[in-house]
Order: structure tokens, then sequence, then C-alpha cells
């Protein structure tokens, strides 16, 4: 039996690159108080301090290849292993296969916990090149300084005037190629857990805050059901 605060959740965000899921995870975080694990966030880490797994995952990364499975498993129950996601995690970027997917099972059955929920953000692919291609980051503090819908390109970073780069990933051709990547290798899970009763599809389009307002509503409702 699943003895976890009934309030506590334990979600996956599902989505193609460019739909927003570490936007709104980022949100999410603040207002449900349950750990943003990333992967991406995580494999970026380890490159930026070229550890083995880092070098190992860069090859892949850098031209929009998904990282072998064994790694990310790995990775994934070390990390939700930690003592800040007993309760419960909010994962963005995992599982992105089906073998992922199946082996985050077992892991969660034989701790006898289960997911409440699957949150899959659905963008139009115009839009999702637009975000992409319009993602600069701050080199200094980390911010997501998109410019799609801005008049001109700024010369640095709004809050803190630091250096804005683009993620080596987010070039045109790897953008193409991560899209191809997600069709075929993680589009398949959104039968796979609505096959499972637990995928809830949210509309990604509109503003941040747009988007945000219908993810918090959606969790709202499940955390209501398993109170
Ligand atoms: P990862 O970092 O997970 O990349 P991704 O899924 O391609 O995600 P993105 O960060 O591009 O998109 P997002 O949906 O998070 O959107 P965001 O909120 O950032 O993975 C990178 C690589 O790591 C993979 O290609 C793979 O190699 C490897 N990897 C990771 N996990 C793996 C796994 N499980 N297995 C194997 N390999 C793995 O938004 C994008 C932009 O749009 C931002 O600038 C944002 O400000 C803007 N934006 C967001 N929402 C809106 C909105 N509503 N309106 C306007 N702009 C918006």
């Amino acid at each position: 039996m699943d003895s976890r605060d009934p309030k506590a959740l334990m979600v996956i965000l599902l989505g193609p690159p460019g739909a927003g899921k570490g936007t709104q995870a980022r949100r999410i975080e603040e207002e449900f108080g349950v750990p943003h694990i990333s992967t991406g966030d995580i494999l970026r880490e380890h490159v930026t301090l070229e550890t083995e797994l880092g070098q190992k995952a860069q090859q892949y990364m850098e031209c929009g290849e998904l990282v072998p499975d064994q790694l990310i498993i790995d990775l994934i129950a070390d990390r939700i292993g930690q003592p800040d996601a007993a309760e419960g995690f909010l994962l963005d970027g995992f599982p992105r296969t089906t073998r992922q997917a199946v082996v985050f099972e077992e892991f969660l059955n034989n701790r006898q916990l289960k997911l409440d929920t699957v949150l899959l953000l659905d963008v139009e692919d115009e839009q999702l090149i637009a975000r992409i291609s319009g993602r600069y980051l701050c080199r200094d503090c980390g911010s997501d300084i998109n410019v799609a819908e801005l008049e001109s390109m700024p010369e640095s970073c709004a809050y803190c005037d630091g250096e804005l780069y683009q993620r080596e990933d987010d070039r045109e051709e790897t953008v193409k190629n991560r899209l191809q990547v997600y069709r075929r290798q993680t589009a398949p899970l959104v039968e796979y857990y609505r096959g499972q009763g637990l995928l809830k599809k949210v509309d990604g389009s509109g503003t941040v805050e747009d988007v945000a307002r219908r993810v918090t509503e959606t969790l709202k409702q499940e955390q209501g059901q398993e109170a």
C-alpha cells in the first residue's frame, strides 16, 4: 500500500522539446512543494562538471539523440532515492522511452508507490520551434530570456547584464532531430500512460500564465481525488 501523504504528488510532465515542461515545472515545484527533477538539467550539470556520465552523455545531447537508457535509469534511481523525493516528485524529461517507463514502473512497484498522473503538454510544432529558437540563457544567473516575441535581440541579460548564449542543442538542425526523436521514441508513451488511465492532456499553448492556470487546475483536481 502507498502510505504517502495523500496530498503529495508523483507526477510526470510529458511533452515535446519546447512544450514548456521546465517552465511549468519550476512553478509547480513552488506551488505544490514537490521537487522538480529534470534529467536534462542533471545531465547538463554533469557535462559542465566533465564527470564520467557527462562525458558519455555529451555526444548524444549535442546532436539531439537520447542518452542510453541504462545511464538515465541509474541517474533517476539515485535521484529519486534522495530524501526530498520520498513523498513526491515532478519528473521533467523522464521517462522518454518505453524501456525507461517499464523499468520505472517496476522501481515504483517494488517500493509500493504509484504515480498520480502524467501531464501531457500539447503544443503545435510551429510554436515549439519558435520557443526553442528564441531561448537564450544567461551565463551568470542562468535566467531563461526568450526573445521570440521581442522586437530586437537584447545585448545582455535583463536581470544581471550577464552574457546570453543558446543551448548547444537549440541550433536549428538539432532541434529538428530532437522533434523527430520525440515522435519516434517518446510519443509512444502517450498511449502507454493513456492505457493505464494516468494521462491528462493539457493545452500548452498561450502565455506561460495561461498554461500555468490549466496545469494548476488539473493538479488540484488530482489532489482532491487523492485526498
Ligand atoms: P531536456 O533538457 O529535457 O530537453 P527537452 O525535453 O528537449 O526540453 P526543453 O528544455 O527544450 O523544453 P521544455 O519542454 O522544458 O520547454 P521550456 O520550459 O524549457 O533534454 C535535453 C537532452 O538531454 C535530450 O535531447 C537528451 O539528449 C538528453 N536527455 C534528457 N532526458 C533524457 C532521458 N530521459 N533519456 C535520454 N536522454 C535524455 O521552454 C522552452 C522555451 O520556451 C523557454 O525559453 C521558455 O521560456 C519558453 N516558453 C515556455 N512556455 C512558454 C509559453 N507558454 N509561451 C511562450 N514561451 C514559452
